[in-house]
């Protein structure tokens, strides 16, 4: 099939797609997703096959809000008040895992990631399939997040059977992962959702994200370009650096943008618009470290530590 009859608004076809089998870039607030049937041995094997991801890497099961809960994650208390003031909605619940949760989806771990995405689409397509799908961001491992059905095509080609196309994503960056194993919560990830929402819905302080990330997948280097990212503090120093490169013939291109929310959402376009015009350097300026800027933070660190 050429690349755009696999991209579709028809949800039909979308869940025909999964129900034998196949693989479904599916859209979300935060970015694309990569679907199969959770349940699907073969199919979610060759997720991790397509991504070129290792399978100790574990994925997140999407679950429709008439779904219920109870048969795939152990949900306590802070657990339950986070999904309930925050689903549909981009939060990732890393929780105990029942007996229904297939290894192949968890790597054998004991706990289970599970989201409810907001978008309408997805939603759908989920209560159609009448089961949970598992979605990893549709980019190959240790790369950029796709935020338009275009980019899933251009990142996985022929290996993935369809893509839903429910338009650019809202927010541009993955969900926030929170760990509720104990009475304890954590961020594993940041994310739109920040640890100040997190301890007034749940009560509980926060513990800081330090050292080493409890996460596989959270590797040092992550949604990386082919262009070497630096980062800078200021609009004045990235274009200082830019000039001295200019002089020295290297190519680059400057990533900023003043209002957080408008940074997200480009980011990963903008990191791929640098490949795609063949800059050398992307000179990245770190938004302030509140709100949706410390998830920004976070994926241009990542980005850079490849380099
Ligand atoms: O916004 C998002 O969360 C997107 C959209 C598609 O929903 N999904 C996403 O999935 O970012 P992925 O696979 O690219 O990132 C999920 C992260 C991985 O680093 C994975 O290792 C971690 O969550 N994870 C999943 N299950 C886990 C588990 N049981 N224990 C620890 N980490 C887990
Ligand atoms: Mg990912």
């Amino acid at each position: 099939m050429s690349n755009s009859s696999r991209i579709t608004q028809d949800v039909g076809l979308a869940c025909d797609v999964l129900l034998r089998g196949g693989l479904v870039g599916i859209p979300t607030e935060t970015v694309y997703g990569l679907a199969a049937i959770a349940l699907n041995e073969d199919a979610v094997a060759r997720v991790f096959k397509v991504k070129a991801r290792p399978t100790s890497h574990p994925l997140i099961i999407h679950v429709s809000p008439n779904d219920d809960l109870n048969r795939w994650g152990m949900m306590n208390e802070p657990a339950q008040q986070l999904a309930k003031t925050i689903w549909p909605g981009p939060l990732t619940l890393l929780v105990p895992r029942t007996s229904l949760v297939p290894d192949w989806v968890t790597g054998g771990r004991n706990t289970v990631a599970l989201r409810i995405p907001a978008h309408d689409m997805t939603l759908a397509l989920l209560d159609a399939v009448g089961d949970a799908v598992v979605a990893p961001s549709a980019n190959r491992f240790g790369q950029v997040s796709p935020t338009i059905a275009k980019h899933v095509i251009n990142d996985l080609g022929e290996s993935v059977d369809l893509v839903l196309d429910g338009g650019p994503c809202a927010i541009g960056i993955e969900s926030t992962i929170v760990e509720c194993t104990d009475s304890s919560v954590q961020i594993l990830r940041p994310g739109k959702i920040t640890a100040l929402e997190i301890a007034t819905i749940t009560g509980i302080t926060i513990s800081e994200m330090d050292g080493p990330s409890r996460a596989p997948g959270m590797l040092l280097a992550h949604y990386a370009p082919k262009a070497k990212v630096e980062l800078t503090s200021s609009i004045n120093e990235a274009q200082e650096r830019r000039d001295h490169y200019t002089n020295s013939g290297v190519t680059t291109q400057i990533v900023h943008h003043e209002d957080s929310a408008i940074y997200a959402l480009s980011l990963y376009d903008d990191l791929r618009a640098a490949d795609i015009n063949g800059i050398e350097v992307v000179i990245a300026v770190l938004p302030p470290d509140e709100g949706l800027g410390t998830a920004i933070r976070d994926r241009l660190s990542k980005a850079s530590a490849s380099n």
